[in-house]
């Protein structure tokens, strides 16, 4: 097993990759504590990988709540007693999101508070736990968008993920010294809920992104899954400061 008694947070667990996430992570051995402010989503998932023999912990938690966050990293202490993973896995992209021409501040402000605020603060509690250890490995959820411009824009959520990114290298030359390694993984268009919802609504974005998609097809879950189960492992190890891209060559297509 490749996470044996590692204990790992994952954010967003309840639903899309962060479920997927979830439930591999147990599969091969971690203790998961389920970080998700959708309490039926989360109970629901937990429930499942307990009852597949697993072992997990649903924490309801608004990762954009200072106080529910630092909350719920002490309860996972105190549960499982120490902390090896962080997967910054929960992330928004409003409809609402456009281009910075016609995005309200509202919604500008809804996108950086999840998707920027919400890995502060759960890196912010994070790493004095997994300092104690000095050991510890930082996965945070981006996306190719922050490397490329789009022509059907979504300006608040592209900004924050380019935040994401830096954020990243930030950490990792900051706290690799102490055992901490933090990387990002870049995903191209996978079909969760997500993204589905948005393209269901629009068939013109959905044929242009698969037209400009060496694969021929969105990815899956799994695809991102199994590089972040590299990353939680020991086999990363050296392995620091990274952006992985995994978007089935998207991001090397020039036409
Ligand atoms: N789906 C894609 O094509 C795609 C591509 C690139 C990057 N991403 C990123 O991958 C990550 C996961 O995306 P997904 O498609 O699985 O999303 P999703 O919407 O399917 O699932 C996200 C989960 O996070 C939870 N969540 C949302 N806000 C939260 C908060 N404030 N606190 C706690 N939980 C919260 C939701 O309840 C949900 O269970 C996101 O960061 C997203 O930006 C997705």
């Amino acid at each position: 097993m490749r996470l044996k008694d590692k204990v790992c947070i994952i954010t967003g667990a309840g639903g899309g990759m962060g479920l997927v996430a979830a439930q591999k992570f147990a599969a091969e051995g971690a203790k998961v504590a389920v970080f998700e402010r959708d309490e039926l989503a989360g109970q629901t998932a937990t429930n499942d990988i307990v009852h597949n023999g697993g072992e997990a912990k649903f924490f309801q938690v608004d990762i954009s709540n200072e106080q529910q966050v630092k909350q719920a990293v002490a309860q996972t202490v105190e549960t499982f007693g120490k902390i090896d993973v962080l997967y910054n896995n929960a992330g928004v992209m409003p409809s609402a999101d456009n281009s910075v021409v016609n995005t309200s501040e509202e919604v500008w402000d809804l996108v950086m508070n999840i998707n920027v605020k919400g890995i502060f603060f759960m890196t912010k509690y994070v790493i004095p736990e997994m300092e104690k250890n000095e050991s510890g490995s930082i996965i945070n959820i981006a996306s190719f968008v922050a490397e490329m411009g789009c022509s059907v824009p979504q300006d608040a959520y592209t900004a924050s993920k380019g935040a994401v990114v830096s954020l990243t290298k930030s950490l990792a030359i900051q706290f690799r010294p102490k055992g901490i390694r933090t990387n990002a993984i870049s995903p191209g268009p996978i079909e969760t809920p997500l993204l589905m919802e948005w393209l269901v609504s629009d068939e013109a974005a959905k044929k242009e992104r698969l037209d400009r998609q060496p694969t021929g097809r969105f990815g899956k879950p799994e695809d991102i899954v199994n590089c972040a189960l590299y990353l939680a492992s020991d086999e990363s190890d050296w392995t620091n400061g990274a952006n992985i891209n995994v978007d089935g060559g998207i991001t090397a297509n020039y036409f």
